[in-house]
């Protein structure tokens, strides 16, 4: 087995990472392309995946980088996604579903269209991309499926109706898919974070400031000092876990939720 810190542990590998345009795909990206991953990057934004292409290229640059535009809802454009990165890259090794939105809503605030939006991104093109991938991997016996999940998957909390639902069910999919695909040679696991220090968490912490009444810097520090850590997670302390998943050393992990948060949960 090569060392998982070598800087050719994933050449050769192909590996689609949705949501790269966001705060935790963007660090996912560039680490995977500093151990020489061929990379498929996707999220619906064009300037922002040409930017961090670039940026990639110019740091790195041992593996191939494609980027292509996406939104994950729609069918159509999630087929394009697995045939043109078949086209250019070969067959897909690792999929990272990365790609998410967040709500906060109390019950009564729950509106059906907002619920059906976040529960189509953050579960239900999950299950139908991840589909379209596993069939090959299933032939070929051999593959890695990493979900992006969240503590909020783990614990509900007040006005996570919305997102920890959905989180939740993503959860529950990949523990159900850990047990069918391992026969397989397939691995499938979830990272769980807690608040990284992304446009997310400003959202996230956001929501709860409002409704305390508070600011968005009291309420982001209240959260830091809940936590054992006494700060919020870093969207590279993500990615280097995700990345660690993605390498030889993670095959006999199967159906895992990674915890990256500063011991939220815990106390
Ligand atoms: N930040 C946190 O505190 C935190 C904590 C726990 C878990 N997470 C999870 O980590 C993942 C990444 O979050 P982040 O903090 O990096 O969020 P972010 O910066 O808001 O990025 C979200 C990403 O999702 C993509 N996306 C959203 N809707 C999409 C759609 N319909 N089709 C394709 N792509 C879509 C966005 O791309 P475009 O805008 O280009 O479409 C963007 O790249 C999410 O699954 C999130 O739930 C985050």
């Amino acid at each position: 087995m090569r060392s998982i810190f070598s800087s050719d542990v994933l050449q050769g590998k192909t590996v689609v990472v949705t949501g790269a345009t966001g705060g935790i795909g963007q660090s996912i990206a560039q680490q995977l392309a500093q151990m020489g991953a061929n990379l498929l990057l996707t999220g619906r934004n064009q300037q922002k995946l040409a930017r961090l292409k670039q940026s990639i290229q110019a740091e790195s640059g041992q593996g191939k980088i494609e980027t292509i535009p996406a939104d994950l809802t729609d069918a159509k454009d999630r087929e394009r996604l697995v045939k043109e990165t078949r086209k250019a890259l070969g067959s897909i090794d690792i999929l990272i579903n990365n790609a998410g939105v967040f709500a906060g809503a109390l019950l009564e605030e729950v509106e059906q269209a907002e619920l059906e939006r976040v529960m189509n991104v953050n579960f239900t093109s999950i299950v139908m991309l991840t589909q379209q991938v596993y069939e090959e991997m299933r032939r070929r016996r051999s593959g890695k499926i990493i979900n992006i999940s969240s503590l909020s998957g783990i614990r509900g909390w007040e006005g996570g109706t919305i997102y920890a639902s959905s989180k939740f069910a993503l959860n529950g999919f990949t523990q159900c898919l850990a047990v069918e695909a391992a026969k397989y040679g397939i691995q499938v696991n979830a990272v769980a974070p807690g608040f990284v220090e992304t446009d997310m968490a400003k959202e996230a912490i956001g929501v709860k400031a409002r409704r305390a009444g508070k600011s968005l810097e009291e309420m982001w520090s209240q959260m830091e000092k809940g936590l054992p850590s006494g700060r919020l997670s870093r969207p590279e302390e993500v990615a280097a876990v995700t990345a660690f998943l993605c390498t030889d050393a993670a095959n006999n992990i199967i159906g895992a939720q990674m915890r990256i948060s500063g011991g939220g949960l815990l106390g």
